[in-house]
């Protein structure tokens, strides 16, 4: 499905003219792969559900929470990292068109925008967001295209694992970022998937801007995803809610412990919902089925994969994006890695 709305104008027209949105996955889509997932996931020998469906307004906004925790180094880290560097790359790359993959409420897209804010005359920028949640998008460009006159923007509500493909070729110098090491929520071929399709979307010397979360001590990457206020706890039930209000089922949230720990063979941090006592869950729109969870298994919810240097060289080398420029904070907790396509 796609919707159009409102068309692209000048730099010193209203508001309006200067906003696009293309919906590439909109509340029937969402439903149907949700379904779609739900049953894959609940069904298997292991059972399991993407991470991507913690993000309804409910789940957002404790993620955003979660930014917040002493615990949580990742936000706060990152955003160091680029504040300090905005200006010199985006002075170095100058680019025309900012894509940015899960732009969410676009906070951090600003760290850039600022840099360009500050230049005397600032070139005309066009802002691509990406993202799954429609409103989410809405609210956040009204506040950019308020606060930044140089831009235009195109938002793109799909998927990145499915619809990276359907944004616009790049018209002039691309900077595509993804921040937050959501990349790290993939599975190693999912993500070469997304990147593949993330260079077809960049010509030859266009670059990409990632955030990616390192490889640390256990202590430190466990304390992140079990945050002593419960935060993550919530964030991590609340994907049962979002179940029930599109399929119809009946989890009960209370009923699973929250379980996070990091696994250094693979190095990722896993999450997953244990039940405390067995549990039979009905769900109507998968057709009425049943599914029992027992105290002996989990509902797995996420990975986070954790990086180091030579392996997003190598991951990002293989997919024809390779490493220009690695910037980290001065305690090695979390790295913005640039790459430029060849
Ligand atoms: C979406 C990658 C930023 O894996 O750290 C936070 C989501 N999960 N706490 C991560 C998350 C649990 C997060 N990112």
């Amino acid at each position: 499905m796609t919707t159009r709305k409102e068309s692209a104008g000048g730099a010193g027209s209203p508001p309006e003219s200067r906003y696009r949105l293309d919906v590439h996955h909109g509340g029937a889509a969402y439903e149907d792969a949700l379904a779609a997932d739900a049953l894959t996931g609940l069904t298997g020998p292991v059972k399991s559900l993407p991470p991507k469906y913690f993000y309804d307004a409910d789940g957002s906004a404790l993620f955003d929470r979660i930014t917040t925790l002493p615990e949580y180094y990742l936000t706060r880290t990152e955003e160091r990292i680029v504040k300090a560097m905005a200006s010199r790359w985006m002075a170095e790359i100058r680019p025309a068109e900012l894509v940015e993959l899960g732009a969410g409420t676009c906070a951090k897209i600003r760290w850039l925008m600022d840099a360009r804010n500050g230049a005397s005359a600032p070139q005309r920028l066009l802002f691509l967001p990406f993202d799954v949640d429609a409103r989410t998008m809405d609210g956040a460009v009204r506040g950019l295209l308020r606060d930044y006159a140089f831009l235009a923007v195109h938002g793109i509500i799909g998927d990145f694992q499915r619809d990276l493909s359907r944004v616009p070729a790049p018209g002039a110098r691309r900077l595509a970022v993804f921040f937050g090491s959501t990349l790290g929520n993939l599975h190693p071929n999912e993500r070469a998937r997304v990147l593949q399709d993330l260079r077809g979307i960049l010509r030859s010397g266009d670059c990409f801007l990632l955030g990616v979360d390192l490889v640390k001590d256990t202590g430190t990457l466990e304390a992140a995803y079990n945050d002593s206020a419960g935060v993550t706890a919530a964030f991590n039930r609340n994907i049962l809610a979002v179940l029930n209000r599109h399929l119809g089922s009946d989890f009960d949230q209370a009923a699973y412990a929250h379980e996070a720990f990091y696994d250094r063979e693979r190095s990722r941090i896993e999450m997953h919902l244990r039940p405390m006592t067995p549990q039979e869950v009905h769900i109507p729109r998968l057709g009425g089925l049943t599914v029992t969870v027992t105290p002996d298994e989990t509902i797995w919810t996420e990975s986070s994969y954790k990086f180091t240097r030579e392996g997003v060289g190598e991951m990002l080398s293989a997919a024809g994006l390779p490493l220009v420029d690695w910037q980290t904070d001065t305690d090695g907790m979390f790295a913005m890695a640039l790459a430029r396509r060849d």
